[in-house]
């Protein structure tokens, strides 16, 4: 397995390189990505080139035993380029063109900047191609920080013909964005608008064009150099991106990891403190969009940040994140950095190493870890979590509840993540899946939301019930068309007939409110249950043979079906009219996951995550103690413990911040 390091030998001395080096051997580190911010020293002036350093970079590291992936450097466009060619840069939602002085300040449409990246890629890949200590590429780093879509005239030019292309004729774009609204008219495609801050609030159909489009430049523009790469790398050097997460949703990542061999992400846990689920639900998110395991391209590995730092990770918390990751389906751990930078902006974006150089504590424990992969890495690399439920998550969806949320407070995070935290809590392998997955092979599938419903979507989902598949929609679905227009049959439009109601009302009641809910106590046995949902009240109306499973206990809706169930082919859909929170939710989520005969962990105490890995027909189990007490596990049964290499009883002993990889037999044979 690979078990790196994020490696700037640019800002150190070279004497020291040897020292990294073998530091980094004594760690049981056997890869760093290099190069993606240095620009300016690969090409100090226009078409002058130094690699040297580089090349003596990877010899040095090679002869350590570690292997090198390569970041092209067009993240960090230098100031002579940025001066030599001013409308590369991009311009803000205010109209504002930025400035030199940070990173990532480039227009991605720009036809100079992508002759320019074209360029230094094929530079690069012309001179490590061969190389063979060179193992993978990573294109550029993080696509979309920063300045997420660009607002430049010649983006308000080629978003014109992306609607020219996608709408063919000015008559179709008016239809569907509704455009005789406040004489929106346009009579030639040069009329069309960037919904720039001066707009005001712009008509939500173009605006949501306007994010498909700009993600789409950003595919483009990484396909660029892909292909500038493929032109010249062998096959066994990949590709990849480092992306950003299930948190970072202004480009399609669906879209973006098409063309990768393999996605890997960055993780800083550190920002969602306290909350280990969050941290899965973004590595879940990230493996689901190949459906493969990823890398993680950088892993925090101390306190983080630019002006203020976060606090130090506790003693075992760095090894605790990495194995989370590789529980979850990560194949590399690279953590970032190696060494903390002494200078600029992240001269407290701690490392590994302190500022010093000298092995402290994080460094010591970095290679307990290295040690302990050493030794097992083999076994746990390529295997996926077993296929159980599946969540629904849509780019659409995002864009269109940003731009109206409908209700004070209705976030698509929260309630994407309400879903997969009792999922989780319970113990179910989940993956997060686009509405057009191939479904057949979940048990159960969750739409927390699908606000916006195309009819491919619809039929996917329609088919996956009616050959006997388990659907659970919530509220607030099926509202949008694929332009952004509101439907123009009751609610939930699309998924009406598959659900069996129609939304007879509805009351944006909005986060700071509640409804009460009453759930039907002979149908769904599970006793006296009331609960408080939040957000949003669909107010529903069951057709046919719908059944309903609780009511409105509050307001003028009192008595009103809440939640419904209905069969469909083979296949049970229901319909859940109200949002809340994971808690409140919990026993209801138990109820369905059961129903599909899936089976909930039992006994998990509070702080403890379970996931699972399965490859070659044997599973291993990850106890994971995010707390800072010892915590006992009741297991199903006596299990081997990997890192320990020891036989458990029917439960076991978890360290603070401790882990336990468990396989129903022993290591050896495994292999
Ligand atoms: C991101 C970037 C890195 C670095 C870290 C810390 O993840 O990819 O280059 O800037 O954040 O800020
Ligand atoms: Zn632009």
């Amino acid at each position: 397995m690979y078990y790196g390091a994020d490696y700037y030998p640019e800002h150190w001395p070279q004497e020291r390189w040897e020292t990294d080096a073998r530091l980094m051997r004594e760690a049981h580190i056997n890869l760093v990505r290099m190069g993606e911010f240095a620009w300016s020293l690969f090409e100090p002036q226009q078409e002058h080139y130094d690699w040297d350093w580089l090349k003596r970079a990877i010899d040095i590291l090679a002869a350590h035993g570690i292997s090198t992936v390569l970041g092209t450097p067009t993240a960090t466009p230098p100031a002579w380029l940025c001066q030599a060619y001013p409308g590369i840069m991009a311009v803000e939602r205010n109209s504002q063109r930025v400035t030199f002085g940070e990173r990532r300040q480039y227009c991605p449409t720009n036809a100079s900047y992508r002759a320019l990246s074209r360029g230094i890629v094929t530079a690069m890949a012309e001179q490590f191609a061969g190389n063979p200590h060179v193992v993978a590429w990573q294109l550029d780093n993080e696509f979309g920080g920063h300045h997420p879509r660009c607002y430049c005239p010649e983006c308000q030019c080629a978003f014109q013909d992306w609607l020219l292309q996608r709408y063919g004729t000015l008559a179709a774009l008016r239809e569907a964005w509704g455009t005789h609204f406040w004489s929106h008219d346009y009579t030639n495609w040069a009329q069309i608008p960037l919904p720039v801050d001066s707009n005001g609030v712009s008509n939500p159909c173009l605006e949501l064009d306007f994010y498909r489009f700009a993600s789409e430049q950003w595919v483009a523009y990484q396909q660029l150099q892909i292909e500038a790469l493929r032109r010249v790398i062998p096959a066994h050097q990949r590709i990849t991106h480092n992306l950003m997460g299930f948190n970072f949703q202004e480009i399609d990542y669906f879209d973006l990891a098409r063309e990768l061999d393999f996605v890997s992400w960055d993780n800083y846990p550190i920002f969602q403190t306290g909350d280990p689920a969050y941290i899965a639900l973004n590595h879940t998110a990230m493996r689901g969009l190949k459906d493969m395991p990823f890398w993680v391209m950088e892993e925090q590995s101390g306190p983080s940040g630019w002006q203020v730092m976060s606090r130090q990770p506790r003693p075992g918390q760095i090894r605790l994140w990495a194995y989370q990751a590789i529980a979850h389906g990560a194949d590399a751990i690279v953590y970032f950095r190696w060494r903390t930078c002494r200078f600029n902006t992240e001269e407290y974006w701690h490392g590994i190493l302190e500022h010093h150089g000298q092995p402290r504590r994080r460094y010591y424990e970095v290679q307990q870890m290295g040690q302990e992969l050493a030794r097992v890495g083999e076994k746990l690399e390529g295997a996926m979590p077993p296929k159980a439920a599946a969540i629904i998550m849509s780019y659409d969806d995002i864009r269109t509840l940003r731009l109206q949320p409908g209700a004070r407070g209705l976030a698509y995070n929260d309630i994407i993540s309400s879903y997969f935290r009792a999922l989780h809590q319970l113990g179910i392998p989940v993956d997060i899946v686009p509405p057009n997955a191939d479904l057949s092979l979940y048990k159960l599938v969750v739409a927390p939301i699908l606000h916006l419903v195309t009819q491919e979507w619809a039929d996917n989902l329609s088919n996956y019930v009616n050959q006997g598949g388990t659907l659970w929609v919530g509220a607030r679905s099926g509202v949008k068309d694929t332009s952004n227009r509101v439907v123009d049959s009751p609610l939930p439009g699309l998924l009406a007939e598959l659900c069996g109601v129609e939304v007879e009302e509805y009351d944006a009641i909005g986060r700071a409110s509640t409804c009460e809910v009453e759930l039907d106590k002979a149908l769904l046995g599970l006793g006296e249950l009331r609960l408080a949902g939040h957000t949003w009240c669909d107010i529903l109306q069951p057709r046919g043979d719908t059944e309903t499973l609780a009511y409105y206990a509050s307001d003028y809706y009192t008595g009103k079906p809440a939640l419904t169930r209905t069969r469909y082919g083979l296949g049970t859909a229901f319909y859940c009219g109200f949002m809340t929170d994971t808690g409140t939710m919990l026993p209801l989520v138990r109820y369905l996951v059961e129903s599909t005969g899936l089976e909930p962990w039992s006994g998990l105490p509070e702080g403890v995550e379970v996931a699972r890995r399965a490859k070659e027909g044997i599973e291993l189990t990850y106890l994971l103690n995010h707390t800072t007490e010892p915590q006992s596990v009741a297991l199903p049964g006596a299990m081997f413990e990997l890192l320990t290499q020891t036989n458990t009883s029917s439960s076991i002993e978890l360290g603070p911040y401790g882990l336990a990889i468990l396989s129903p037999v022993a290591i050896d044979k495994l292999s």
